[in-house]
């Protein structure tokens, strides 16, 4: 049977690896994103190395309160059983919290945790419907931690952290599998979107998504999936450290 997944932010990064590995598993995808002329670059790309599976592009700005119903009617109309959401989408920005305009802040506030939760909500009764479905919310390791200068953005990390960690045990009983993906620093235009200048420490402990996207779908059983050992280390010491100390070093990281 045809299984569709949706992925939000698959027009880069993260979310156009989880197209690419899951294509190559099969699924169907809807692939959701602004930048509509890049959607339908992967999706000509996919489909040219697996003919067998379809592939649909939707334009969409999760910023607008509608997004979530948006994305929902489309899937209904066109007949298709979700199998599968990976709420992907997301941005930061560095700086301080008085210095950055408190439109792109409540954006990211919109983008990174209302849309994720919509989407969640609107989806898990499609989800319910089939055996084996899933969702994966990407948080990141920064969920572990308060980061001065990224102030919003690791705060938005740790609700989803938060939120995707209880459906994760409400789920269950439907049979729906909740992971929640934390990523460390990971080569995307994660940093140009946030004006993070990629130090040398960044260049020391980045990712490649490759590895990242395959660890996380590999992992899909676990409520929280950490990729690579440095960032487990990570988030073993921001567990036990005092958090008056943790939140300097993050400080520190993020200067
Ligand atoms: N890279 C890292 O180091 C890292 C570490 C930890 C966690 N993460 C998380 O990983 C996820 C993916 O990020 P990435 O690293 O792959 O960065 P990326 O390459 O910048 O991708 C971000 C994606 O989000 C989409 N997006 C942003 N705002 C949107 C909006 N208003 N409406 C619809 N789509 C929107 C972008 O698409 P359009 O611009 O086309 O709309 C893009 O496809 C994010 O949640 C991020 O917080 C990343």
């Amino acid at each position: 049977m045809e299984k569709l997944i949706l992925i939000t932010g698959a027009s880069s990064g993260l979310g156009e690896e989880f197209a690419f590995q899951l294509a190559a598993q099969g699924n169907s995808l809807l692939l959701v994103a602004r930048r509509l002329e890049r959607l339908q670059y992967i999706q000509r790309d996919i489909i040219k190395k697996h003919a067998n599976v379809r592939v649909f592009c939707l334009c969409v700005d999760l910023n607008d309160a509608s997004s979530g119903q948006q994305i929902m009617d489309y899937i209904n109309s066109q007949g298709l059983p979700l199998n599968g959401v990976i709420n992907n989408a997301g941005f930061g920005q560095r700086g301080q919290f008085s210095d950055i305009a408190l439109s792109r802040q409540m954006d990211m506030l919109r983008v990174n945790i209302s849309s994720l939760v919509s989407l969640s909500h609107l989806a898990i009764p499609l989800l319910a419907k089939h055996d084996g479905s899933f969702i994966i919310n990407v948080a990141s390791i920064a969920a572990f931690v308060a980061g001065p200068n990224l102030s919003v953005y690791y705060a938005s990390k740790a609700f989803v952290l938060s939120f995707s960690e209880a459906l994760y045990e409400e789920l269950k009983k439907q049979g729906i599998k909740v992971s929640t993906l934390c990523p460390g620093p990971t080569d995307t235009e994660f940093f140009e979107q946030a004006n993070m200048p990629k130090s040398p420490l960044f260049k020391h402990f980045v990712m490649d998504k490759h590895a990242v996207v395959k660890y996380a779908l590999a992992n899909q059983h676990k409520a929280i999936v950490i990729p690579g050992f440095v960032n487990k280390m990570s988030v073993l010491g921001a567990k036990f450290l005092p958090s008056s100390i943790a939140r300097k070093l993050a400080y520190f990281i993020q200067k």
